[in-house]
């Protein structure tokens, strides 16, 4: 089982992986800021984002070459997000893609500019993508600004930070994870649909199959706190404890947790299965990210 998606995202990871560093390294820019974005961004990690971007193409039959930009783009984001996410005012953790935090290497300060670097590098490849249209660039980097902004990934931090030592209700933490997580999820899909000229009734429903697997995706990240093993999951194990955050296990216990999760993964592929396009690749993802060890 899941040998096809276990094939795909290997040959994706290794190709973004490729192209990735050059982002920044082609930059113009002081070498010590270069050295702390691509330390962050060639670290390792698994890839979803960019595999799910990817995917998307794949799954409309398109060619996924043009993809890889905004893959990478996202992925920057993505990281800027965990180096931020890992400063000791945030997580304040020491371990990130089984190597020393950003901070930790090259100190707080030049970890938030790496941060500011790659979140504005990023929109700066979307826009200077030549062979798009200007109205698929911009149509692409309002969706990028709204799933990273204070409507998405920041707006969830926040609640997250807020929320730390309070009793969060249920709801409460659907939100939190909805935004911190799902709205990158949502946007590596609905980037992949957009570039697949996918038609807008269908980009609703990825949206909403990005809603639940952003939830279950986190759902797992909690879970993987508990009861993942440090060299597998390459950060430490009970932050979550440490902080004082709400979690679904926290919140539902270990085994409520789970079974909120298969739930979130189960909608999440009902609604795949109203779409058009060949959705085997995606299904496969879905179960991956409900059983994932890292
Ligand atoms: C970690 O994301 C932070 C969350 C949003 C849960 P990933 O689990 O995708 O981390 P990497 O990219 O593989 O390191
Ligand atoms: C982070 O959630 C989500 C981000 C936007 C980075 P966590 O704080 O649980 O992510 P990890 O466990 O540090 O990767
Ligand atoms: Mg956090
Ligand atoms: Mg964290
Ligand atoms: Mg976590």
């Amino acid at each position: 089982m899941m040998e096809r998606i276990s094939s795909f995202l290997k040959k994706r990871k290794s190709e973004i992986e490729e192209i990735l560093p050059t982002f920044v390294s082609s930059l113009q820019a002081p070498e010590t800021i270069k050295e702390s974005m691509v330390y962050s961004l060639s670290a390792g990690g698994k890839r979803i984002r960019p595999a799910l971007v990817l995917a998307m193409l794949h799954s409309y039959g398109r060619n996924e070459k043009i993809g890889f930009p905004i893959a990478c783009a996202i992925e920057m984001i993505h990281t800027y997000s965990l180096i931020h996410d890992d400063l000791p005012c945030m997580d304040d953790d020491d371990l990130r893609r089984g190597k020393p935090t950003n901070h930790k290497v090259f100190g707080e300060a030049m970890a938030v500019l790496a941060g500011d670097g790659l979140l504005t590098e990023s929109f700066r490849i979307v826009a200077e993508q030549e062979e798009l249209p200007f109205s698929k660039r911009i149509q692409l980097i309002i969706e990028l600004a709204k799933a990273a902004g204070v409507e998405g990934m920041v707006g969830g931090q926040v609640l997250d930070i807020e929320g730390e030592g309070q009793a969060l209700t249920l709801e409460e933490l659907k939100s939190i994870h909805e935004h911190k997580t799902g709205k990158l999820l949502e946007v590596s899909m609905v980037a992949g649909a957009i570039l697949s000229d996918a038609p807008n009734q269908e980009i609703q429903v990825i949206r909403k199959i990005a809603y639940h697997l952003g939830i279950a995706f986190q759902i797992r990240d909690d879970i993987l706190d508990i009861e993942g093993e440090e060299e597998k999951i390459g950060k430490p194990v009970g932050s979550d404890t440490l902080n004082e955050k709400t979690t679904y296990p926290s919140l539902l216990t270990m085994e409520g947790a789970k079974t909120k999760l298969v739930e979130h993964v189960e909608t999440a592929k009902q609604y795949l299965h109203t779409l058009s396009i060949n959705t085997e690749l995606l299904e496969e993802l879905c179960d991956l990210i409900a059983s994932r060890d890292h």
